[in-house]
Protein backbone atom coordinates (compact mmCIF):
# COMPACT_ATOMS: atom_id res chain seq x y z
CA UNK A 1 0.00 0.00 0.00
CA UNK A 2 2.60 2.65 1.05
CA UNK A 3 4.54 1.88 -2.36
CA UNK A 4 1.47 2.27 -4.49
CA UNK A 5 0.70 5.31 -3.20
CA UNK A 6 4.50 6.64 -3.47
CA UNK A 7 4.15 5.75 -6.87
CA UNK A 8 1.17 7.23 -7.66
CA UNK A 9 2.34 10.74 -5.85
CA UNK A 10 5.59 10.16 -7.95
CA UNK A 11 3.48 9.69 -11.42
CA UNK A 12 1.08 12.94 -10.30
CA UNK A 13 3.97 15.06 -9.52
CA UNK A 14 5.58 14.52 -12.98
CA UNK A 15 2.32 14.61 -15.03
CA UNK A 16 1.64 17.52 -13.90
CA UNK A 17 4.84 19.51 -13.88
CA UNK A 18 7.35 18.20 -15.68
CA UNK A 19 10.72 17.01 -14.13
CA UNK A 20 11.00 18.46 -11.26
CA UNK A 21 14.40 21.29 -10.86
CA UNK A 22 15.54 22.91 -14.01
CA UNK A 23 15.98 25.66 -11.60
CA UNK A 24 17.74 28.84 -12.20
CA UNK A 25 20.32 30.35 -9.29
CA UNK A 26 19.28 33.65 -8.59
CA UNK A 27 22.16 35.54 -7.81
CA UNK A 28 22.18 39.45 -6.60
CA UNK A 29 25.80 40.46 -7.11
CA UNK A 30 24.52 43.77 -8.77
CA UNK A 31 23.39 47.07 -8.03
CA UNK A 32 20.83 46.96 -11.13
CA UNK A 33 18.81 44.03 -11.04
CA UNK A 34 14.27 43.97 -11.05
CA UNK A 35 12.47 44.09 -7.78
CA UNK A 36 11.91 40.24 -6.70
CA UNK A 37 8.66 40.48 -7.62
CA UNK A 38 9.11 41.39 -11.05
CA UNK A 39 11.89 38.31 -11.23
CA UNK A 40 9.73 35.83 -9.74
CA UNK A 41 7.24 36.85 -12.28
CA UNK A 42 9.97 36.44 -14.89
CA UNK A 43 10.72 33.00 -13.29
CA UNK A 44 7.14 32.01 -13.83
CA UNK A 45 6.93 33.22 -17.39
CA UNK A 46 10.01 31.67 -18.47
CA UNK A 47 8.94 28.18 -17.26
CA UNK A 48 11.99 27.71 -15.17
CA UNK A 49 10.26 25.85 -12.04
CA UNK A 50 12.58 26.20 -9.53
CA UNK A 51 15.12 28.92 -7.90
CA UNK A 52 18.01 28.66 -5.66
CA UNK A 53 18.46 31.53 -3.22
CA UNK A 54 22.49 32.25 -1.80
CA UNK A 55 21.27 33.64 1.02
CA UNK A 56 18.04 34.62 2.83
CA UNK A 57 16.31 37.47 2.19
CA UNK A 58 12.40 38.30 3.35
CA UNK A 59 11.37 40.68 0.69
CA UNK A 60 12.53 37.96 -1.75
CA UNK A 61 10.78 35.07 0.38
CA UNK A 62 7.63 37.18 0.27
CA UNK A 63 7.71 37.90 -3.26
CA UNK A 64 7.99 33.47 -3.55
CA UNK A 65 4.65 33.25 -1.74
CA UNK A 66 2.17 31.40 -3.95
CA UNK A 67 4.47 31.24 -6.45
CA UNK A 68 4.71 27.07 -6.67
CA UNK A 69 8.47 27.23 -7.20
CA UNK A 70 10.59 24.89 -5.72
CA UNK A 71 13.32 27.62 -3.58
CA UNK A 72 16.75 26.22 -2.63
CA UNK A 73 17.26 28.47 0.64
CA UNK A 74 21.06 28.84 1.35
CA UNK A 75 22.42 30.34 4.41
CA UNK A 76 25.58 33.22 4.32
CA UNK A 77 28.97 31.23 4.87
CA UNK A 78 29.72 34.17 7.18
CA UNK A 79 26.67 32.81 9.17
CA UNK A 80 28.18 29.55 9.29
CA UNK A 81 30.78 29.69 12.52
CA UNK A 82 27.67 30.73 14.39
CA UNK A 83 25.23 28.54 13.47
CA UNK A 84 27.58 25.01 13.93
CA UNK A 85 28.39 27.02 17.94
CA UNK A 86 25.01 28.54 18.99
CA UNK A 87 22.16 26.68 18.68
CA UNK A 88 19.79 29.35 19.48
CA UNK A 89 20.81 31.15 16.39
CA UNK A 90 19.97 28.62 14.27
CA UNK A 91 17.01 28.86 16.21
CA UNK A 92 16.42 31.91 15.49
CA UNK A 93 17.50 31.59 11.72
CA UNK A 94 14.61 29.16 10.85
CA UNK A 95 11.84 31.72 13.06
CA UNK A 96 13.15 34.22 10.70
CA UNK A 97 13.66 32.81 7.36
CA UNK A 98 11.57 29.59 7.05
CA UNK A 99 9.00 29.56 9.71
CA UNK A 100 6.88 32.55 8.23
CA UNK A 101 6.65 31.03 4.93
CA UNK A 102 6.16 27.49 5.50
CA UNK A 103 3.25 26.45 3.04
CA UNK A 104 3.42 29.50 1.04
CA UNK A 105 7.16 28.79 -0.13
CA UNK A 106 7.95 25.00 -1.48
CA UNK A 107 11.69 24.52 0.11
CA UNK A 108 13.17 21.75 -1.33
CA UNK A 109 16.84 22.13 0.61
CA UNK A 110 18.24 24.69 3.16
CA UNK A 111 22.31 24.41 2.32
CA UNK A 112 24.69 25.28 5.03
CA UNK A 113 27.13 27.18 3.20
CA UNK A 114 28.32 27.19 -0.08
CA UNK A 115 31.63 25.68 -1.18
CA UNK A 116 33.19 25.90 2.09
CA UNK A 117 35.15 22.81 1.97
CA UNK A 118 37.78 22.13 2.26
CA UNK A 119 38.89 25.53 3.71
CA UNK A 120 39.09 27.69 7.39
CA UNK A 121 34.80 27.13 7.66
CA UNK A 122 34.77 23.53 6.58
CA UNK A 123 34.41 22.78 10.18
CA UNK A 124 31.47 24.40 10.77
CA UNK A 125 29.54 22.96 8.35
CA UNK A 126 28.01 19.71 9.34
CA UNK A 127 27.33 21.02 12.85
CA UNK A 128 25.34 24.02 11.40
CA UNK A 129 23.62 21.29 8.90
CA UNK A 130 22.81 19.58 12.52
CA UNK A 131 21.64 22.64 14.72
CA UNK A 132 19.34 23.85 11.70
CA UNK A 133 17.59 20.63 11.51
CA UNK A 134 17.08 20.36 15.21
CA UNK A 135 15.42 23.79 14.83
CA UNK A 136 13.52 23.14 11.98
CA UNK A 137 12.15 19.64 13.56
CA UNK A 138 11.37 22.03 17.14
CA UNK A 139 9.62 23.97 15.19
CA UNK A 140 7.33 21.02 13.47
CA UNK A 141 8.95 21.88 9.90
CA UNK A 142 10.98 19.71 7.53
CA UNK A 143 12.76 20.74 4.93
CA UNK A 144 15.78 18.22 3.96
CA UNK A 145 19.60 20.31 5.39
CA UNK A 146 22.60 19.75 3.22
CA UNK A 147 25.19 21.54 1.66
CA UNK A 148 26.77 22.69 -1.23
CA UNK A 149 30.45 21.89 -2.57
CA UNK A 150 32.54 22.60 -5.82
CA UNK A 151 34.41 19.75 -7.75
CA UNK A 152 37.71 20.97 -5.53
CA UNK A 153 36.48 18.36 -3.35
CA UNK A 154 37.53 15.44 -5.77
CA UNK A 155 41.01 14.53 -5.23
CA UNK A 156 40.76 12.70 -8.22
CA UNK A 157 38.13 12.79 -10.88
CA UNK A 158 39.55 10.94 -13.59
CA UNK A 159 38.61 8.49 -15.62
CA UNK A 160 35.11 8.79 -13.52
CA UNK A 161 35.33 5.21 -12.20
CA UNK A 162 38.47 7.02 -10.06
CA UNK A 163 36.49 9.66 -8.51
CA UNK A 164 37.25 10.61 -4.83
CA UNK A 165 37.15 12.90 -2.78
CA UNK A 166 40.40 14.73 -1.96
CA UNK A 167 42.95 13.71 1.22
CA UNK A 168 41.76 17.44 2.57
CA UNK A 169 37.74 17.06 2.27
CA UNK A 170 37.60 13.49 3.12
CA UNK A 171 37.71 14.62 6.58
CA UNK A 172 35.11 16.77 6.47
CA UNK A 173 32.78 15.43 3.80
CA UNK A 174 32.54 11.53 4.92
CA UNK A 175 30.51 12.59 8.72
CA UNK A 176 28.57 14.88 5.69
CA UNK A 177 28.27 12.23 3.56
CA UNK A 178 26.87 9.50 6.38
CA UNK A 179 24.56 12.36 7.95
CA UNK A 180 23.16 13.00 4.77
CA UNK A 181 22.82 9.20 4.16
CA UNK A 182 20.98 8.47 7.03
CA UNK A 183 17.74 10.73 6.00
CA UNK A 184 18.57 10.08 2.38
CA UNK A 185 18.99 13.87 1.67
CA UNK A 186 21.17 14.65 -1.18
CA UNK A 187 24.30 16.73 -1.36
CA UNK A 188 24.64 19.57 -3.32
CA UNK A 189 27.13 19.76 -6.42
CA UNK A 190 28.30 22.49 -8.05
CA UNK A 191 29.88 21.56 -11.95
CA UNK A 192 31.91 23.54 -14.44
CA UNK A 193 32.34 22.08 -17.73
CA UNK A 194 33.38 26.01 -18.83
CA UNK A 195 36.13 25.79 -16.41
CA UNK A 196 37.48 22.72 -17.30
CA UNK A 197 36.98 23.91 -20.98
CA UNK A 198 38.74 27.20 -20.56
CA UNK A 199 41.45 26.19 -19.00
CA UNK A 200 42.74 24.38 -21.81
CA UNK A 201 40.82 24.51 -24.79
CA UNK A 202 43.53 23.33 -27.04
CA UNK A 203 42.74 19.66 -25.48
CA UNK A 204 38.95 19.19 -24.38
CA UNK A 205 36.95 19.34 -27.05
CA UNK A 206 34.17 21.93 -27.30
CA UNK A 207 31.12 20.00 -28.25
CA UNK A 208 32.25 17.41 -25.61
CA UNK A 209 32.18 20.49 -22.74
CA UNK A 210 28.77 21.81 -24.37
CA UNK A 211 27.29 18.62 -23.85
CA UNK A 212 26.56 18.56 -28.01
CA UNK A 213 23.98 15.71 -28.50
CA UNK A 214 25.97 14.77 -31.42
CA UNK A 215 29.74 14.78 -29.36
CA UNK A 216 31.60 11.62 -30.09
CA UNK A 217 32.72 10.12 -26.91
CA UNK A 218 35.83 11.72 -25.15
CA UNK A 219 36.20 9.40 -22.65
CA UNK A 220 35.82 5.67 -22.70
CA UNK A 221 35.69 4.32 -19.25
CA UNK A 222 34.56 0.15 -18.37
CA UNK A 223 33.24 -0.19 -21.58
CA UNK A 224 30.93 3.09 -20.78
CA UNK A 225 31.29 5.71 -23.69
CA UNK A 226 30.98 9.29 -22.26
CA UNK A 227 29.83 12.09 -24.86
CA UNK A 228 29.94 14.45 -22.49
CA UNK A 229 31.66 16.06 -19.35
CA UNK A 230 28.75 17.11 -17.47
CA UNK A 231 28.29 13.28 -17.04
CA UNK A 232 32.08 12.67 -16.32
CA UNK A 233 32.03 15.13 -13.73
CA UNK A 234 28.75 14.27 -11.70
CA UNK A 235 29.68 10.21 -12.45
CA UNK A 236 33.17 11.21 -10.65
CA UNK A 237 31.50 13.03 -8.05
CA UNK A 238 28.75 9.67 -7.55
CA UNK A 239 32.22 7.23 -7.96
CA UNK A 240 33.54 9.40 -4.65
CA UNK A 241 30.02 9.22 -2.27
CA UNK A 242 30.16 5.44 -3.23
CA UNK A 243 33.30 5.19 -2.11
CA UNK A 244 32.97 7.35 1.03
CA UNK A 245 30.15 5.26 2.39
CA UNK A 246 27.01 7.18 0.43
CA UNK A 247 26.24 4.39 -1.91
CA UNK A 248 23.23 5.49 -3.60
CA UNK A 249 23.07 9.14 -2.29
CA UNK A 250 21.36 11.80 -4.20
CA UNK A 251 23.39 14.51 -6.14
CA UNK A 252 21.67 17.69 -6.95
CA UNK A 253 23.84 19.91 -9.25
CA UNK A 254 23.12 23.46 -7.88
CA UNK A 255 25.09 25.18 -10.45
CA UNK A 256 26.03 25.28 -13.52
CA UNK A 257 26.24 27.02 -16.49
CA UNK A 258 28.20 28.74 -19.24
CA UNK A 259 29.38 32.51 -20.02
CA UNK A 260 28.06 34.72 -23.03
CA UNK A 261 31.27 37.00 -22.82
CA UNK A 262 33.76 38.30 -20.89
CA UNK A 263 36.64 37.21 -22.78
CA UNK A 264 37.82 34.15 -21.83
CA UNK A 265 38.15 30.65 -23.82
CA UNK A 266 34.83 29.82 -25.99
CA UNK A 267 32.77 32.30 -23.52
CA UNK A 268 30.39 33.48 -26.30
CA UNK A 269 26.35 33.88 -26.39
CA UNK A 270 26.15 30.99 -28.86
CA UNK A 271 27.99 28.45 -26.79
CA UNK A 272 26.02 30.05 -23.65
CA UNK A 273 22.54 28.94 -25.83
CA UNK A 274 24.07 25.66 -26.86
CA UNK A 275 25.35 25.17 -23.20
CA UNK A 276 21.95 25.81 -21.84
CA UNK A 277 19.48 23.94 -24.18
CA UNK A 278 21.38 20.82 -24.11
CA UNK A 279 21.50 20.85 -20.15
CA UNK A 280 17.49 21.31 -19.76
CA UNK A 281 16.87 18.22 -22.69
CA UNK A 282 19.97 16.18 -21.34
CA UNK A 283 19.43 16.02 -17.00
CA UNK A 284 16.49 13.92 -17.46
CA UNK A 285 17.82 11.36 -18.80
CA UNK A 286 20.35 11.02 -16.10
CA UNK A 287 24.33 9.48 -15.76
CA UNK A 288 26.02 6.88 -17.36
CA UNK A 289 26.60 5.33 -13.60
CA UNK A 290 22.46 6.86 -12.41
CA UNK A 291 20.87 6.05 -15.90
CA UNK A 292 17.16 7.24 -15.60
CA UNK A 293 17.62 8.75 -12.82
CA UNK A 294 17.02 12.52 -13.49
CA UNK A 295 19.38 15.22 -12.40
CA UNK A 296 17.37 18.03 -10.39
CA UNK A 297 19.88 20.92 -11.64
CA UNK A 298 20.13 24.40 -11.28
CA UNK A 299 21.62 26.85 -13.61
CA UNK A 300 23.58 29.67 -12.50
CA UNK A 301 22.55 32.11 -13.34
CA UNK A 302 19.47 34.73 -13.95
CA UNK A 303 21.09 37.46 -14.45
CA UNK A 304 24.62 39.29 -15.72
CA UNK A 305 25.90 40.25 -12.24
CA UNK A 306 28.22 43.41 -12.20
CA UNK A 307 29.72 43.79 -9.10
CA UNK A 308 31.05 40.30 -9.66
CA UNK A 309 34.40 40.43 -10.42
CA UNK A 310 35.34 41.62 -14.52
CA UNK A 311 35.46 38.96 -16.70
CA UNK A 312 33.17 36.12 -17.52
CA UNK A 313 32.25 36.26 -13.88
CA UNK A 314 29.76 38.98 -14.88
CA UNK A 315 28.40 36.82 -17.90
CA UNK A 316 26.68 34.19 -16.82
CA UNK A 317 23.25 35.20 -16.76
CA UNK A 318 19.85 34.35 -19.16
CA UNK A 319 18.98 37.73 -18.87
CA UNK A 320 20.48 41.12 -18.46
CA UNK A 321 19.24 42.71 -15.83
CA UNK A 322 16.45 45.22 -17.69
CA UNK A 323 15.04 41.41 -17.90
CA UNK A 324 15.99 41.37 -21.55
CA UNK A 325 17.48 37.70 -22.61
CA UNK A 326 20.65 37.24 -22.92
CA UNK A 327 19.80 33.98 -25.08
CA UNK A 328 16.56 32.02 -25.35
CA UNK A 329 16.26 28.64 -23.16
CA UNK A 330 13.50 26.73 -23.81
CA UNK A 331 12.81 25.26 -19.98
CA UNK A 332 9.37 23.35 -21.37
CA UNK A 333 11.72 20.73 -23.27
CA UNK A 334 12.86 19.67 -19.47
CA UNK A 335 9.68 17.51 -19.41
CA UNK A 336 9.91 15.45 -23.03
C1 LIG B 1 6.33 28.08 -21.62
O1 LIG B 1 5.71 26.83 -21.86
C2 LIG B 1 4.51 26.93 -22.62
C3 LIG B 1 3.85 25.57 -22.65
O2 LIG B 1 4.77 24.57 -23.03
C4 LIG B 1 4.87 27.46 -24.01
O3 LIG B 1 3.71 27.60 -24.79
C5 LIG B 1 5.56 28.82 -23.86
O4 LIG B 1 5.99 29.28 -25.11
C6 LIG B 1 6.74 28.72 -22.92
N1 LIG B 1 7.29 30.04 -22.68
C7 LIG B 1 8.58 30.34 -22.88
C8 LIG B 1 8.97 31.76 -22.61
O5 LIG B 1 9.41 29.53 -23.27
C1 LIG C 1 34.55 31.97 7.70
O1 LIG C 1 33.87 32.38 8.85
C2 LIG C 1 34.25 33.65 9.32
C3 LIG C 1 33.58 33.89 10.67
O2 LIG C 1 32.20 33.67 10.57
C4 LIG C 1 33.91 34.71 8.29
O3 LIG C 1 34.30 35.99 8.70
C5 LIG C 1 34.61 34.35 6.97
O4 LIG C 1 34.16 35.23 5.98
C6 LIG C 1 34.33 32.92 6.56
N1 LIG C 1 35.15 32.56 5.44
C7 LIG C 1 34.66 32.28 4.25
C8 LIG C 1 35.66 31.91 3.22
O5 LIG C 1 33.47 32.32 3.99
Amino acid sequence: MALWVTACGVLLCCSLSGVEGIGVNYGMIADNLPSPEKVIALYRASNITDVRLFHPDTTVLDALRGSGLGVVLGTLNEDLARLASDASFAASWVQKYVQPFAGAVRLRYINAGNEVIPGDNASSVLPAMKNLESALRAAGLSVPVTTAVATSVLGSSFPPSEGAFSEAALPTVAPIVSFLASSGTPMLVNVYPYFAYSADPSSVPLDYALQSPSASAAVTDGGVAYTNMFDAILDAVHAALEKAGGQGLGVVVSETGWPSGGGGAGASVENAASYSNNLVRHVGHGTPRRPGKAVETYIFAMFNENRKPEGVEQHFGLFQPDMSEVYHVDFSAASS
